[in-house]
């Protein structure tokens, strides 16, 4: 039973609705070949086809005509010779240079391909919306692999081979019909070992596919938990769970090995067993062919041209076959790549959507239900209108929907029912780039990329001067602690910012929400507790973000609450509270009660308020700095 719900899981990820040829159909369109290669190529493979059809007929007139060795003839013909001799040479010639103009040309095709893919991989990566980044079906690993191992496994087979089968195709085809013109009874007889083979070869075709479905998904694996890892490390180590990290991952690389020996294990009959079919196969031609010669209805030189045309019947079909495993696997890869390019975009602008211009930073939900699982409501008939310039705090316990009610208004997803408007226009009519360009977004992660100080504040606003990027900083307290660092606003921040400390990072997240100067500012607080002196930089920066914009803040900080001109509380996913903090508090109701758990505490209330309402001076030796704030969960 788990057996098979297993395979099932494994199918559902790889299987692509179409067949064979349409996978390959849809990825040649990514080989990108023009008409000038196309028919180059043509012209390559056609005279690697003629030079292997002829070259046996040359011999078969070098053994009977050159060398006398037809029926019934005694002595060769040295001039003979010589000609036949010229005419393999030049073909020869020909033939070498045609194959390395072919194998560039192959080359050139095979890396732009994996050019093309990986560029509309990436493409499509950045449309696909939050419901296809956020899914918890779908690992890092899993989608770099798309990029490098999906896409490098389809660069592998046309560079080994694809191209190069086209004209393995005719020289077998060729090599067939030549051999039932020279004999006949010679080809019945060669033949008899073919449906013995094609047997073999069918039952491991399968086997071999299955293996390199489940082989994709083990590496995918790997690649995942790896991934997890290298994130993860500093949590793994705190916790010291190395050795259970290890033995999970473990898990994995040994699942992977076993996959691949699975496969090897079957790959490595075929040789033995090709040998086998061939000798067969040679020892009842010679017995059949010795006795026509003896009999005189077979000449030498047939013979000899005939062992030709059956090795360029069999060795490019065995490349063939042998192309055969790459084939499979890169049509797992290949489905894999368009299913991802399939993938449904879940918000998708109109074809007549309006760009949101002058925005005054009117914003309604009307009737709003929201779920990211069906049957799993995580916002339920939300109704509010927030002002021109007002300031709105949303609180409510973890998982209540506040980073959800926010998300819809960027259009990260879109209402099951009900709408969300903007000055009045739904957010479905509007142009998403215009839409999301009024607003400053400060996540509850802090994400900050690789480079520089400067690169991630200029991130929203890819034109700003040196200048502006200052006095962004200046305004929200981040420029003092930049210029401290070692080379200033050039200081690269490492991996996801991980050279700051968490309160840095979040100056540097309102500095990038800021310099855009938004009408629409949107703020989900992080609840992770940072030093008393950074919480207390934060707060004056977010006085300066807030200032003359619509805000909506998800705020675990008293101090947010308290200068908001409105509360929203949350509540799985219900409004259920909403007024000021003071008509909250004397409402004696869920507020409240969070308020009394949260900071109503005798050792600090009556201080957090104290210092939280006085104007604070940053510098000031006022601040005890053993104190910290309490927040919202
Ligand atoms: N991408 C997702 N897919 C499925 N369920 C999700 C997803 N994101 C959030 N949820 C669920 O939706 C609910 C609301 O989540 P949300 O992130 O809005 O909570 P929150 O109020 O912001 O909590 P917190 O204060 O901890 O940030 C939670 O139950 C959460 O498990
Ligand atoms: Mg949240």
């Amino acid at each position: 039973m788990l057996k098979r719900k297993k395979k099932r899981d494994l199918e559902d990820e790889d299987s692509y609705k179409g067949n064979t040829f349409q996978i390959i159909k849809r990825l040649v369109y990514y080989v990108g070949i023009n008409k000038r290669l196309s028919y180059l190529l043509v012209l390559f493979i056609t005279s690697n086809v003629i030079f292997s059809w002829i070259t046996p007929l040359v011999f078969r007139s070098l053994v009977d005509d050159g060398l006398g060795g037809g029926i019934g003839a005694t002595q060769g013909n040295i001039d003979t010779i010589i000609v036949l001799g010229t005419i393999f040479f030049s073909v020869t010639v020909v033939g070498v240079i045609t194959r390395i103009a072919q194998g560039f040309i192959i080359s050139k095709l095979a890396t732009n391909t994996m050019y093309n893919l990986r560029s509309e991989l990436f493409t499509k990566f950045q449309y696909l919306g939050l419901d296809y980044h956020e899914s918890p079906k779908r690992t890092t690993g899993k989608k770099i692999n798309y990029l490098t191992g999906d896409v490098n496994t389809i660069q592998e087979l046309i560079q080994s081979g694809l191209l190069v089968s086209v004209s393995n195709f005719f020289i077998i085809f060729g090599s067939l019909t030549f051999m039932i013109i020279l004999s006949p009874i010679l080809t019945v007889v060669s033949f008899l070992i073919v449906p013995v083979f094609a047997v073999i070869a069918g039952v491991l075709f399968k086997k071999v596919r299955k293996f390199f479905i489940e082989l994709r998904e083990r590496i995918a694996t790997v690649t995942s938990k790896l991934d997890e890892s290298i994130m993860g490390m500093r949590i793994i180590q705190s916790f010291a769970v190395e050795d259970e990290n290890y033995t999970e991952f473990n898990d994995a690389n040994e699942l992977e090995r076993k996959t691949t020996m699975k496969a090897a294990k079957l790959m490595a009959f075929m040789p033995g067993i090709i040998i086998l079919i061939i000798t067969l196969g040679f020892s009842s031609l010679f017995l059949v062919s010795g006795a026509l010669i003896r009999q005189g209805s077979l000449s030498q030189g047939t013979l000899v041209a005939f062992i030709f045309y059956l090795f360029t019947f069999f060795e490019p079909l065995f490349s063939l076959i042998g192309l055969l495993t790459l084939l499979q696997n890169s049509l797992a890869a290949g489905a894999r790549i368009i299913r991802l390019l399939d993938e449904k975009i879940a918000i998708e602008e109109k074809n007549d959507a309006v760009s949101l211009v002058n925005t005054r930073g009117l914003i309604e939900y009307k009737n709003v239900n929201f779920s990211y699982n069906p049957g799993v409501p995580v916002l339920k008939n939300i109704n509010i209108k927030i002002k021109e310039k007002e300031r709105l705090a949303l609180v409510g316990y973890t998982g209540a929907g506040k980073s959800t009610f926010v998300k819809l208004l960027s259009r990260f997803y879109d209402p099951i029912q009900g709408e969300v408007l903007i000055d009045g226009k739904n957010l479905k009519d509007l142009k998403i780039n215009s839409l999301r360009g009024k607003m400053g977004i400060v996540s509850q992660e802090n994400f900050l990329f690789s480079g520089t100080i400067k690169d991630n504040i200029k991130f929203g606003k890819l034109d700003a001067s040196d200048e502006e990027v200052i006095s962004t900083a200046k305004q929200v307290q981040a420029h003092d602690f930049i210029m401290e660092l070692e080379n200033g606003y050039n200081t690269i921040v490492g991996e996801r910012g991980n050279k700051l400390s968490e309160g840095q990072k979040q100056l540097i997240s309102f500095a990038r929400a800021l310099i855009l100067n938004p009408p629409i500012l949107i703020l989900d607080e992080a609840t992770s507790s940072i030093d008393p002196y950074s919480e207390l930089l934060i707060q004056q920066a977010l006085k300066t973000l807030l200032k003359n914009r619509t805000s909506i803040s998800i705020a675990h900080r008293l101090s947010t609450i308290i200068n908001s001109d409105r509360i929203i509380v949350l509540d799985k996913g219900k409004i259920i509270e909403e007024g000021s903090h003071q008509t909250l508090v004397d409402l004696d109701g869920f507020y409240n009660q969070l308020y009394q758990m949260q900071f109503k505490d005798p050792f600090k209330k009556e201080k957090i308020e104290e210092e939280v309402l006085a104007d604070i001076d940053i510098r000031g030796d006022s601040y005890n700095k053993g104190d910290r704030f309490s927040r919202f969960i």
